[in-house]
C-alpha cells in the first residue's frame, strides 16, 4: 500500500459508512435501486446525497449529483474548497462522472463500496480513469 491509499485508508470507513447511510434515504419506488453517496470536502465536511426519482422517470437525479447540488446550495463547495474524495455505494454514471469533474481534478480518489468483499469494503477508482476526457467550454 502507497502512502497515498493508505492517507485514503484513514478516511475510508467513515464516507463509506456515510455513503450506505444516506442510501437508506434513497427515494426509488420505480427502479428500487437505492444510492447513496457522500462527498468529503477538502475543509474535511462530509456531504450526503442520495438518488431521488420522479414519475416522470428523466427528472430523476443521481445521489451523486444532489451531493453537489446541496453541498454547493450549502455554500460548503467551492472551488475554494474543492471535493477531497467521494464514496458512492454504486459506480458513478457518465452524468454524474461530469458534474464531479467541474468541482475536482482527475486525481479525485471514487470509493465504491463493493458487495463482493474485495479489500477494505470498497473498490478504488479515480475521476481521471473513469472519465479520462471531460468535456469543457474552453
Ligand atoms: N443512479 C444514481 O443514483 N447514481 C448513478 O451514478 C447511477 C444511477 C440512480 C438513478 C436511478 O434512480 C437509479 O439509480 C437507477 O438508474
Amino acid at each position: 500500500m502507497n502512502t497515498l491509499t493508505q492517507l485514503i485508508d484513514t478516511y475510508a470507513e467513515k464516507l463509506l459508512q456515510a455513503a450506505k447511510t444516506a442510501q437508506k434515504q434513497a427515494y426509488a419506488p420505480y427502479s428500487e435501486f437505492r444510492v447513496g453517496a457522500a462527498l468529503l470536502l477538502a475543509d474535511g465536511e462530509i456531504v450526503n446525497g442520495c438518488n431521488v426519482e420522479n414519475a416522470s422517470y428523466g427528472a430523476t437525479v443521481c445521489a451523486e449529483r444532489v451531493a453537489v447540488w446541496s453541498a454547493v446550495a450549502a455554500g460548503k463547495l467551492s472551488p475554494q474548497n474543492p471535493p477531497k474524495a467521494l464514496a458512492v455505494t454504486a459506480l458513478p454514471c457518465a452524468l454524474c462522472l461530469q458534474v464531479l469533474s467541474e468541482f475536482a481534478g482527475a486525481d479525485l480518489p471514487v470509493l465504491v463500496a463493493a458487495a463482493d468483499g474485495a479489500e477494505g469494503g470498497y473498490r478504488l477508482f479515480y475521476l481521471g480513469d473513469l472519465l479520462p476526457q471531460v468535456f469543457r467550454l474552453k
